[in-house]
């Protein structure tokens, strides 16, 4: 058992295996970790002496970077792995390449990968604790984490408020990570897009709507924008971009519409102006967009400070 009576665990892989219990720590932790970042010294010794490393086999901005400051902001001592400058290009395999950084005495894996289930396999191959930064359409719990707080942030009694996530739910390990933790802590959400990006199975436990009006009738607390992943798509999932904008993206129409109700805006990033959202609609007075960034260092302290490596003597389960 940790300190605060949990089992103690050495990955984080998705957010389906946390109970309530775990997110709810995370969540509280995350807070004291976030009052230090108006403090001229933003650092604790939490980690002192532990190696994290990030290995991204797809491009990031935010996680990457925000997993960085947090290992930083606990004192570890943080590498990145560039992958296309390694010999992940000469063809050597991902096993190898972890048993390669094992050697290395690693504690903490960050790692992204295209692939379902690549996390899973790396944390069961490896002593070093492994925390998904996304895999495939599977999960990105720490993005999960970071939207569940900004949430509460602004509805610190969250349960029983309203979500609607408009977009791509198809390829979104965004969508399913949200809405999991989302409903876990009783929230309620709902789905908006086209039939085509919004399969029955990927919304058993939501409402699936067709149209905003409908949508907002629904009287939502929160509008969580995804972005469309064309990178994922092999096949046409609707006309065009300008259609896509015109009837599922945040017009300036809409926005005005959400301003008038009240109704908070979140994206998890990168945002593709023009698509999913118009260019005046980013500067929203009620958009959390930044506020989830700033989050994210938050919550990602709060995972690395919660998981125990095989590495550590005390070492946790997956
Ligand atoms: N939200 C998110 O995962 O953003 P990045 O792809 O920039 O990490």
């Amino acid at each position: 058992m940790t300190e605060e009576g949990l089992k103690p665990r050495k990955d984080l892989l998705d957010i389906e295996s946390l109970d309530l219990e775990e997110i709810e720590f995370l969540l509280k932790t995350a807070g004291p970790f976030k009052e230090l970042f108006s403090r001229s010294v933003k650092k604790v010794p939490a980690l002192r002496g532990k190696t994290v490393l990030t290995l991204f086999y797809e491009p990031s901005t935010r996680t990457r970077t925000s997993f960085e400051i947090a290992a930083n902001r606990l004192s570890a001592d943080v590498t990145n792995f560039g992958v296309s400058t390694s010999s992940v290009v000469k063809g050597e395999s991902i096993l190898d390449t972890v048993d390669t950084l094992q050697a290395m005495r690693t504690d903490y894996i960050v790692i992204r990968h295209g692939d379902s289930g690549i996390p899973g396999l790396v944390a069961k191959h490896t002593r070093a604790s492994v925390l998904n930064a996304g895999d495939g359409y599977h999960a990105h719990p720490t993005q999960a984490l970071l939207d569940a707080f900004t949430l509460r942030e602004v509805y610190p009694e969250s349960a029983g408020k309203r979500v609607l996530i408009v977009g791509d739910i198809l390829h979104s390990r965004v969508a399913r990570s949200t809405s999991i933790i989302l409903n876990k802590l009783g929230v309620e959400v709902s789905v908006l897009g086209p039939g085509s990006l919004v399969p029955p199975a990927r919304h058993t436990f939501m409402h699936a709507f067709t149209n905003w009006g409908d949508a907002l009738d629904w009287q939502p607390h929160v509008v969580y924008l995804l972005r469309v992943q064309l990178e994922r798509q092999q096949e046409q999932f609707f006309p065009s971009l300008s259609e896509y904008h015109g009837v599922y993206g945040l017009t300036n129409r809409r926005v005005e519409i959400l301003r008038q109700k009240g109704i908070y805006l979140m994206h998890p990033g990168p945002v593709n102006r023009g698509v999913e959202i118009a260019d005046d609609a980013m500067k929203y007075e009620r958009s959390l967009i930044n506020q989830q960034v700033e989050n994210g260092i938050a919550v990602r302290m709060a995972a690395l400070y919660w998981l125990r490596p095989g590495t550590d003597e005390r070492g946790g389960d997956s």
